[in-house]
């Protein structure tokens, strides 16, 4: 049996990409970019999102890839979103099949239809196609949900982030992986969970708590204390990260609860350690993140 400081250096390290990972991101890229090369007129593709800026958790689900559109397409921008996604979704539909493609609210999420054994793997289970177009440094994006283009910034993001690692000694990014793997083992409360990146460049800002326990007790207990404050783009461009909670009070409610019994949950295990019991620790820490967090 491990200690739980050694659990953690576990579980960081197993949140961490992999080679096999990223040769699998950008062969789905590639791929992706040659089948839509067919019928679109595409100036450029990158891997983007949380992906590109080291703050996906695992197993890799819905890796980004921006798609910029070239002149041709320039149509597409003055229709409603639907009319990209829908389009896009259809020049994949014949390479992966009906019920494999399917439109989001940004996206077009490719389903790659792999199987998980114990919530690990080294591939890539989808990918999130996003079509864009160039504006200045930044994009415009559809959201099918607001029914316009939205301005995103991917390079203030990343600068953001590499901003907040570096302030927390390369803590802050894996820190940022096990919370968000504590939302995608627990039914993904908070939605999307850029927001939880979101909330940690400005909830998670050192000095750093002494481990990651300590820390993610915290993230949890300012997260469900500030949650409802609203939760702008950090690149001051796009909507609110926050606003689908921000629309709906029942999410809300369900999204502090959960943050709420998540610091319970915490403070527990810190108690089970200290009293002694690692092995009762250890697995509320596994209760919290699922079978990546490993106990030996
Ligand atoms: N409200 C927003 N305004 C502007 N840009 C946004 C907004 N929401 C998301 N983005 C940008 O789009 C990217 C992809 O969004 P997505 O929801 O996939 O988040 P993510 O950061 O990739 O997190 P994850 O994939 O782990 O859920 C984000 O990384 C961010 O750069
Ligand atoms: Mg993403």
């Amino acid at each position: 049996m491990l200690t739980v400081d050694e659990a953690f250096k576990k579980f960081k390290s197993r949140l961490e990409i992999s080679t096999n990972e990223q040769q699998a991101a950008s062969r789905r890229q590639r791929k992706l970019r040659e089948q839509l090369d067919d019928r679109l007129d595409i100036a450029h593709d990158f891997l983007t999102g949380a992906y590109a800026r080291d703050t996906k958790t695992k197993p890799l689900r819905d890796v980004d890839v921006f798609v910029e559109l070239g002149p041709n397409e320039l149509k597409y921008r003055d229709a409603h979103p639907a009319d990209i996604l829908n389009r896009v979704r259809a020049v994949l539909v014949p390479h992966y099949g009906d019920d494999r493609v399917r439109t989001d609210r940004r996206c077009v999420r490719v389903d790659y239809g792999l199987v998980l054994v114990d919530d690990a793997s080294d591939d890539v289970m989808s990918c999130d196609v996003v079509p864009a177009f160039a504006k200045g440094d930044a994009y415009e994006i559809p959201d099918d949900v607001l029914g316009e283009w939205i301005t995103t910034d991917p390079r203030v993001h990343a600068e953001r982030a590499t901003a907040a690692n570096k302030a927390l000694s390369g803590r802050w990014k894996p820190l940022v992986k096990m919370a968000k793997k504590w939302n995608q083992h627990n039914g993904e409360p908070i939605e999307p969970s850029f927001l939880i990146e979101v909330l940690a460049l400005r909830l998670v800002d050192g000095p750093w708590g002494g481990s990651y326990p300590y820390e993610l007790r915290q993230l949890f207990a300012s997260a469900a204390d500030r949650l409802a404050d609203g939760w702008a783009d950090p690149a001051g461009l796009g909507p609110a990260v926050s606003d689908s909670l921000d629309e709906d009070p029942h999410k809300m409610q369900v999204a502090r609860d959960a943050l709420t019994a998540a610091e319970a949950a915490c403070t527990e295990a810190l108690r089970l350690d200290r009293s002694g019991r690692t092995g009762d620790a250890l697995s509320e820490w596994q209760r919290l993140f699922g079978p990546t967090f490993s106990k030996s």
